[in-house]
């Protein structure tokens, strides 16, 4: 039996799969662990159920161990891990993409139809309870059948995202590292352009890359002046790729007409003054936030943290 430390509150489908093999223990407190807590717990672990709360750092190895085998996170993103911190110590790390993949991306739509339609701005008057009635120009929003999603990193969230923009009669462009399958470049009706003509011809820019040195503050002032003033930005990947000072600027002065966000780039807190602008819908960091998703999330990072114990291929190591 090895000695498994979950460094929070995760199903317990995922748990009694680890405690069916391991040693397991896992923080049950419903505030997050602190530094303190977690780098006393860890020590003597083999391996680690990380979620992105906690970073995995030199510090945090030094204090398991070297017997520690894996660092699972239940999360797809991996900011929080200094993955090669891990590699160079011989520590397989993983992460959990795929089984959140739908969920995120029916977060980003409905940030877009939030965003676009005016909804957060409605939802506010009515519990504020102010007077309104049926206008001609009451809360006018912007369509989008016709207009065209600009997707930043066409993974399988990004793809997910533009499935659903395509159903809603949107034209689709992305920007990526790589082609996407061409099949389903051709049933998407997706082309791959250079950033700068993304911003330029999208009317609504939704972030779905990854988080690293290459992406920080991706979209800054020039970024968004690049994009259409009636444009709209959306973000469920991760809050720093985005400069929210410049957004903020941007959504009050008219340089873009609005945007919603999931993630914000000082996590949990959010930059104030976007906290006192109509034109963005902000919700905390809700993209995987099903009890089904959360649930496979949980239980892949179990699989995968049993695999490395019983010396086997996990299913979703990370590769970088
Ligand atoms: C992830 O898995 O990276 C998501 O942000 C969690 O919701």
């Amino acid at each position: 039996m090895s000695r498994v430390v979950v460094t929070g509150r995760i199903p317990e489908a995922a748990l009694d799969r680890l405690r069916a093999e391991h040693d397991v223990d896992a923080w049950t407190g419903t505030e997050s662990i602190s530094r303190e807590e977690l780098l006393a717990r860890v020590a003597g672990a083999e391996a680690i159920v990380s979620l992105l709360t906690e970073r995995i750092d030199d510090e945090l190895l030094d204090a398991a161990g070297p017997q520690l085998k894996v660092v699972s996170n239940v999360a797809v993103g991996y900011d929080n891990i200094d993955v090669p911190a891990c590699t160079g110590r011989g520590i397989t790390a993983t992460n959990t993409p795929g089984v959140l993949t739908e969920a995120t991306a029916d977060i980003a739509f409905g940030l877009i139809l939030m965003a676009t339609r005016r909804l957060g701005e409605g939802e506010r008057l009515i519990r504020a309870g102010q007077s309104w009635k049926w206008g001609m120009f009451f809360l006018l929003g912007s369509s989008l059948q016709g207009k065209t999603l600009g997707v930043v990193g066409m993974g399988g969230i990004g793809q997910a995202t533009a499935r659903r923009a395509k159903a809603f009669g949107m034209e689709i462009v992305y920007q990526s590292r790589s082609e996407i399958d061409p099949a389903i470049a051709a049933e998407l009706g997706a082309r791959r352009v250079e950033l700068d003509e993304l911003l330029a011809v999208s009317d609504v820019v939704s972030l779905h890359c990854p988080y690293g040195p290459a992406t920080h503050h991706l979209i800054g002032p020039e970024e968004l002046a690049a994009m259409k003033d009636t444009a709209y930005l959306v973000n469920t990947a991760r809050g720093p790729i985005i400069d929210e000072a410049a957004l903020a600027t941007a959504l009050r002065t008219g340089v873009i007409a609005g945007a919603g966000l999931d993630v914000f780039e000082k996590e949990p807190q959010v930059y104030p003054e976007l906290l006192e602008l109509e034109n963005v819908v902000l919700v905390p960091h809700l993209g995987s936030a099903t009890v089904e998703t959360r649930t496979a999330m949980a239980v892949l990072a179990a699989e995968n943290t049993l695999a490395v114990l019983r010396g086997e291929q996990p299913p979703t190591p990370i590769v970088k």
